[in-house]
């Protein structure tokens, strides 16, 4: 009977039932049922999590919580909004921008963590030199549809360190036909030490940036961080 258990356990896909069901002790049959579809379900939900958290690719953090003294967020989005990743629902996008170590890409990791707990998001998060590496590469391969489809499937997109390096113009313009995919259909956080006024000097051609510009500011809320480096602070506490 057993074997027969698992055969249509296994066809069913009731992989935790499958391996666990004589571990469960119930009162009776109702109860004995509830558990297993309970274990199921969790199991289900951690398993689909815990996928969604390795295609992330999300930078490892420490866990001490967000300090927001020093960031100013605009009217018409709140710190529990952005930090639940809320606004990822009206697919609108975060521009995180300030000077190095005040906290841009461990607020955008959180909030990738937290829009997974909380509504099962897909999502990848990329430095900029490392996507536009890729895209690059792609279109070299003949693979550039392949993963502009990928890009395509994802409720949130992260773009981190936008402005460290310029690009090269096919760089900049496969870069430009990734946001615009984006525009209105998902969310994206961009991280930068640069200023609107300065976006030339990573895409290179003042067309081109004003189109980026336009896209992205349409459904944006724009971050400013303006505290002291989190690092240099931290260095100086472990002195
Ligand atoms: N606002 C903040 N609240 C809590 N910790 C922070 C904050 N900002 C920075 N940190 C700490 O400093 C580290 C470096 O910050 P990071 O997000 O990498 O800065 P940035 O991306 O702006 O250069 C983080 O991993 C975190 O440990
Ligand atoms: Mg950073």
């Amino acid at each position: 009977m057993n074997e027969q258990i698992e055969a249509y356990a296994k066809r069913l896909k009731l992989s935790w039932i499958r391996e666990n069901y004589h571990t469960v002790e119930a009162e009776g049959q109702q109860e004995y049922l509830l558990k297993l579809f309970e274990r199921e379900v969790e199991n289900r939900e951690e398993r689909k999590t815990n996928l969604l958290l390795k295609q992330a690719q999300l930078p490892k953090t420490g866990n001490q919580p967000f300090q927001w003294e020093h960031i100013q967020i605009p009217q018409g989005i709140d710190r529990t909004t952005v930090l639940n990743g809320d606004f990822t629902n009206e697919k609108e996008n975060l521009i995180l921008y300030g000077g190095v170590g005040t906290g841009k890409t461990y607020l955008a990791t959180l909030v990738s963590l937290n829009a997974i707990h909380r509504f099962g998001s897909q999502i990848k998060f990329y430095t900029v030199a490392s996507l536009v590496n890729k895209l690059i590469d792609a279109n070299k391969q003949g693979t550039l549809s392949k993963l502009m489809k990928q890009i395509e499937k994802l409720d949130l997109l992260v773009l981190d360190e936008l402005g460290y390096i310029p690009l090269h113009k096919e760089g900049a313009e496969l870069l430009f036909q990734v946001i615009s995919m984006c525009y209105e259909n998902k969310s994206i956080i961009i991280t930068t030490n640069l200023q609107f006024g300065q976006w030339n000097h990573v895409f290179g051609d003042p067309i081109l940036t004003e189109a980026v510009i336009d896209r992205l500011i349409h459904h944006s809320h724009l971050l400013l961080f303006t505290g002291d480096s989190f690092r240099y602070k931290e260095s100086l506490l472990h002195e």
